[in-house]
């Protein structure tokens, strides 16, 4: 496994229990970001399995299995996976990585990214995100979300040494603007639908944005 993998698996093993406790449900989310969680809902339920990849405790594959989506949960870390077993018994977690899913080709109606994504490094995203076009049928929903940079800007890169209330963790995390990631996922073979960049919170910096894709029927 890559060295950042590594580090990032060991770091949201260290900081699992604290996330699950203090990270609130969708919804606990702003209506906006609730609304476009919906939309992505509607669009897959019923129409195949979704992979909600980076699940973490497993709150936001609840809030979709709950209306109606067949979702699966994979996430890097084995106590975030282990928590998610706990708390939505009903539904089937394991323990992967994005990089590689261990899925076959085309075998899902859709991929949820939900604030798993920008701690890979740029150089790695490429390929992480033809792993998402791959897994997807043909006609396939993806929606990511998440931390992005200042649109038009550069980005930005953060190292971390402690989290969530000052627990040790080793990682980075790495805000490109929301036009880079859209550019990176149409060289994935994806087709942009939308995109949604968000203000920061009051007394913030950080934008967050989602995009909703689909990988093309030919
Ligand atoms: C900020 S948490 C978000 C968790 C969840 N999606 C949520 O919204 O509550 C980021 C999660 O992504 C996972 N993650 C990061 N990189 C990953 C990768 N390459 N493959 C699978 N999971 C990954 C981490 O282990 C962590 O649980």
């Amino acid at each position: 496994m890559s060295g950042f993998l590594e580090a990032l698996r060991t770091s949201y093993d260290t900081v699992a229990d604290v996330y699950a406790e203090t990270v609130p449900a969708p919804e606990g989310l702003d209506a906006l970001s609730r609304a476009v969680l919906d939309a992505f809902v509607e669009e897959t339920a019923g129409a195949g399995v979704v992979a909600d990849v980076g699940c973490g405790p497993g709150k936001v594959a609840g809030y979709l299995a709950a209306r109606g989506v067949r979702v699966v949960g994979v996430d890097l870390s084995a106590r975030m996976v282990e928590i998610a077993r706990r708390t939505q018994p009903h539904l089937p977690f394991a323990v992967g990585s994005m990089t590689a899913l261990g899925l076959r080709d085309g075998a899902l109606a859709g991929v949820l990214a939900y604030y798993s994504t920008h701690h890979t490094p740029p150089e790695h995203l490429p390929a992480v995100y033809r792993e998402f076009h791959r897994v997807l049928a043909p006609g396939g929903r993806l929606m990511l979300a998440g931390w992005v940079g200042a649109p038009g800007s550069e980005g930005e890169r953060r190292r971390h040494t402690e989290a969530y209330g000052g627990l040790p963790v080793s990682y980075e995390s790495h805000y490109l603007p929301p036009e880079r990631i859209t550019r990176l996922l149409q060289a994935a073979g994806l087709r942009v639908t939308a995109t949604l960049v968000q203000e920061p919170d009051e007394g913030a910096k950080r934008f967050y944005g989602t995009f909703l894709a689909v990988r093309p029927r030919s």
